[in-house]
């Protein structure tokens, strides 16, 4: 299992455990944390699973990904270094305890 903690604007924080091997968005939407659509299923398309990584786990995750991810990104409000798509963070064990913050609101 993978726990992640998701922390909303507010100050609100989440904390799911999920299996390793799924995304953090799918972690976020099987668990009804609010402020994480998911709309395109995973595909780096849409944005609404933008999240700002915290920046203790940014060298786990690595920084958005050139090429779909960084492109659509550029879709999303409040953009920052920490910025990923959750879709494309994969839970892996090396990730338990991972936080990531909402951003105000998604496109
Ligand atoms: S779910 Fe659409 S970009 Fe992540």
């Amino acid at each position: 299992m993978t726990r992640v903690s998701f922390v909303e604007a507010g100050g609100k924080i989440h904390a799911v455990d999920v299996e390793s091997g799924i995304s953090a968005m799918e972690a976020a939407v099987r668990n009804n944390v609010p402020g994480i659509d998911g709309d395109c299923g995973g595909a780096a398309a849409c944005a609404t699973c933008h999240v700002h990584v915290d920046p203790s786990w940014i060298g786990k995750t690595g920084p958005a990904r050139e090429g779909m991810e960084k492109d659509m990104l550029e879709f999303a409000e409040d953009v920052q270094e920490t910025s990923r798509l959750a879709c494309q963070i994969k839970l892996t064990s090396d990730l338990d305890g991972l936080i990531l913050r909402l951003p105000e609101k998604q496109h």
